[in-house]
């Protein structure tokens, strides 16, 4: 290309007067080559720059996985690497990637604040019930994965040394709706399933009821608390006995049911543990069992959430005596002297 240039130049230049212009010309052009040459062999250079760093990192990121991890249990092994933080000396602590799903008033927000009292243990909440991030199944997945690259900083979040990151997933947040691509994706991702469901139904309702109850009249100075901190919060919320109704009683519980149930077999497939909200209220185990599950060491757990139903059934229905005689000699009976709560 020069080389044209300069005959270009040496053709002209016997028109002598023009040769100061010319020659500020060609320097010019000279100048851009010269320009475009250091350009190219910078690019070259930053280009060779680039595969050293990824060679030296992945040579300094390999992580060995432990071997007290067995085989089957690999796939659900992670070493992130987050773009907006360094996990730094926990570069190689292995992560377990989970998602608890539930339905609304199964005593998931309680799970999650105790599983968040481990210290290394980050669940994220129901970061779907932004209604944006479930419009479709490919920004369900795009959400997802931003979460397990761990770049997803909640108040949850704990320090570089995580060990199970997660999230909590209603049924009726996309999680049904797309169970099929969700279930193919949870498998190939690795990620584990922790199902909660509460086994009466018939409390949960109360539950669902009440809240929605305070959802409206907001009964604690004003602002409605789906979960209370205190022992006078929670009787106050107690208070409110809503009236169940009765014509499509059994018809709710076995909608509820079912929706469970299909949850399992849709899901089945995952690497998952089922664990009932009335476990975890009796058994001083399940949690042990839990976190064994996520792999991280044992803890005692603990949360600030109280509870706020803890009267017998009887005294949480307006309209108890309706609501008895219509599910005597029903499948569901036994709901009825249910308790879920430690005396
Ligand atoms: C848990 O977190 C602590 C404190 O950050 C850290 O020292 C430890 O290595 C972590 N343990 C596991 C199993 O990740
Ligand atoms: C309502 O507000 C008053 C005054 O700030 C406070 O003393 C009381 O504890 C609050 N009650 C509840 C249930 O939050």
């Amino acid at each position: 290309m020069s080389q044209e240039k300069m005959t270009v130049y040496s053709s002209k230049s016997s028109k002598g007067t023009l040769f100061p212009l010319r020659s500020m010309l060609v320097f010019f052009i000279a100048l851009f080559g010269f320009y475009v040459c250091y350009f190219s062999f910078t690019q070259v250079d930053f280009e060779n720059e680039e595969e050293m760093t990824d060679a030296e990192e992945q040579t300094k990121v390999v992580c060995r996985r432990p071997s007290v991890i067995p085989y089957e249990q690999m796939q659900y092994v992670h070493f992130p690497r987050p773009m907006t933080y360094d996990r730094g000396e926990c570069a190689c602590t292995p992560v377990r990637f989970f998602v608890i799903v539930s339905m609304q008033r199964s005593g998931s927000g309680w799970f999650e604040t105790l599983l968040n009292s481990h210290p290394n243990v980050s669940s994220n909440g129901e970061i779907f019930s932004v209604r944006e991030r479930r419009e479709d199944i490919a920004s369900i997945l795009r959400t997802l994965d931003k979460l397990y690259d761990l770049d997803w900083r909640t108040s949850a979040a704990k320090n570089e040394c995580t060990a199970a990151f997660g999230l909590k997933w209603m049924l009726n947040q996309g999680l049904t709706d797309y169970h099929q691509d969700i279930a193919n994706y949870l498998n190939e991702k690795g990620v584990m399933v922790i199902f909660l469901f509460r086994k009466n139904t018939l409390r949960r309702l109360v539950s669902v009821l009440a809240n929605d109850y305070d959802r409206n009249v907001k009964q604690l100075n004003g602002t409605h608390k789906a979960h209370v901190h205190s022992h006078e919060e929670a009787e106050i919320l107690a208070r409110f006995r809503p009236e169940l109704d009765v014509s499509s009683l059994v018809l709710s519980i076995r909608d509820a049911e079912q929706s469970m149930e299909s949850c399992l077999v849709r899901f089945r497939s995952t690497r998952h543990m089922i664990l009932y909200y009335e476990d975890i209220v009796r058994d001083d185990n399940a949690l042990s069992r839990v976190q064994e599950f996520l792999g991280v060491p044992v803890r005692r757990l603990s949360s600030r959430h109280v509870k706020i139903h803890t009267r017998p059934l009887p005294d949480l229905v307006e309209n108890w005596e309706d609501v008895s005689e219509t599910l005597k000699g029903t499948e569901f009976a036994h709901f009825l002297d249910g308790e879920d709560y430690v005396k």
